[in-house]
């Protein structure tokens, strides 16, 4: 094992962090699980985590202090925290600006203030979707280039991490992971919640969308958890190396052309059309189609038709492996695991109610936001 750590991890219950916490448990490092709402640790396969070496903290990155006490804060920050790994943000899309700001932007900056006030080194949980609508090859140095961001959960995000690096600047010691689209588990398939494109999949699978706006060479990158999860906790262990970088955590990019052919070797689904978005007209789509158009698809689309390429040369550099790069052989390992889980297609009778087969009832329209989630992208 490397030098034992002591690391805080906010939004320890998340997809990712759950994830994050678990590995930086097992691996022998005393681990603070800043919590939420959610206030169980759950895996991505749905278990509970091994809570050996993991203290959970009910904490709210909104506040200043996180809202802990001035006593416990000071015990916090005077404790000897080697590293904060935040993940805690609102990844979902369509809420109120105000709740990226305070959740995304603020959450930064308190979590920035604890770094300062801890001295521990800080690894921030990005996006690559911060390079908004930019085409071509993304770097991992770049952030903000003037691009034009498709959404405020990507506004807050580069604002959040511009902070990060502001911080930097004045000598905070820190690095940033940028994953794309975090999607199930590299070899199962296996995904705790149906998210982002997950929601689009259901929609267009079952038909509720037939044509929606893109381009067949437009390029969505999915990334499994597993993968953006071995990466944060790399970054975290070898942070001596990693300071001052930033790392993109990125998978097998997709063309909707591989998309459309996937999906086509399923008897049961429904192909959507793509149309080029200067000829797409929402007015013209059946009135239920348009509905859901109208409150789920308008939050994805600009990821229908982006076509930029991730590099991740400093990932590389750092001897993390790669992602699967077998893009639709991928595909069709989430898709099996949301046909086996009932996600997709009938559920059947065997299968007992997860939190995942929950979130089935959201991709029906119901609420203005529908579980929209980061990335098209996040
Ligand atoms: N999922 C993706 O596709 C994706 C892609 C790229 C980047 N990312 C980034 O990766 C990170 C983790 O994402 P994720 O998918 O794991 O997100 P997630 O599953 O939505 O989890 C978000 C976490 O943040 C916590 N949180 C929310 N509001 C909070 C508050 N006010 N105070 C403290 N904690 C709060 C949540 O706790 P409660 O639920 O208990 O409130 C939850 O544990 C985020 O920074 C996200 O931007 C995600």
């Amino acid at each position: 094992m490397t030098q034992r750590l002591k690391v805080l991890v906010t939004g320890a219950s998340g997809l990712v962090g759950s994830e994050v916490t678990a590995r930086l448990a097992a691996a022998g490092h005393e681990v603070t699980a800043m919590v939420h709402r959610a206030r169980e640790l759950v895996r991505n396969d749905g278990t509970p985590l091994d809570l050996t070496g993991v203290t959970c903290l009910p904490g709210d990155v909104t506040r200043p202090r996180f809202g802990l006490s001035e006593d416990a804060y000071r015990a916090l920050a005077g404790s000897g925290l080697d590293r904060i790994v935040h993940c805690a943000a609102i990844t979902d899309f369509g809420r109120p600006e105000e709740d990226y700001q305070s959740v995304n932007v603020d959450g930064t900056a308190h979590t920035v203030e604890l770094a300062r006030d801890s001295g521990a080194g800080l690894v921030h949980v990005g996006t690559a979707y911060v390079c908004g609508e930019r085409d071509g090859v993304i770097r991992e140095p770049e952030l903000d280039q003037g691009q034009r961001l498709a959404n405020a959960y990507e506004a807050s995000k580069l604002r959040a991490e511009t902070l990060v690096h502001k911080a930097q600047a004045d000598g905070m010691r820190a690095a940033v992971v940028r994953p794309s689209i975090v999607v199930g588990d590299e070899h199962t398939g296996v995904v705790r919640d149906y998210k982002n494109i997950y929601v689009i999949l259901k929609l267009t699978t079952e038909g509720k969308s037939r044509s929606l706006p893109g381009l067949y060479e437009a390029r969505l990158d999915l990334v499994p958890v597993d993968y953006v999860a071995d990466v944060i906790t790399r970054v975290t262990e070898r942070f001596d190396e990693a300071e001052g970088r930033t790392f993109h955590a990125v998978g097998a990019p997709l063309t909707l052309r591989d998309f459309s052919d996937v999906m086509a070797e399923y008897p049961s689904f429904h192909v959507p059309r793509f149309v080029p978005p200067t000829s797409f007209d929402a007015e013209r789509l059946p009135t239920r189609e348009r509905r859901y158009y109208g409150r789920i698809v308008t939050l994805y689309e600009s990821y229908f038709r982006r076509r930029m390429t991730f590099d991740d040369s400093h990932t590389a550099a750092l001897g993390i492996r790669s992602a699967p790069q077998n893009g639709p052989e991928f595909l069709r390992k989430l898709i099996d695991h949301c046909l086996h889980s009932g996600y997709l297609g009938a559920l059947p009778a065997a299968v007992t109610k997860t939190p995942a087969a929950t979130n089935t009832a959201e991709a029906d329209a119901t609420g203005p936001a529908a579980n929209g989630t980061d990335g098209g992208g996040r």
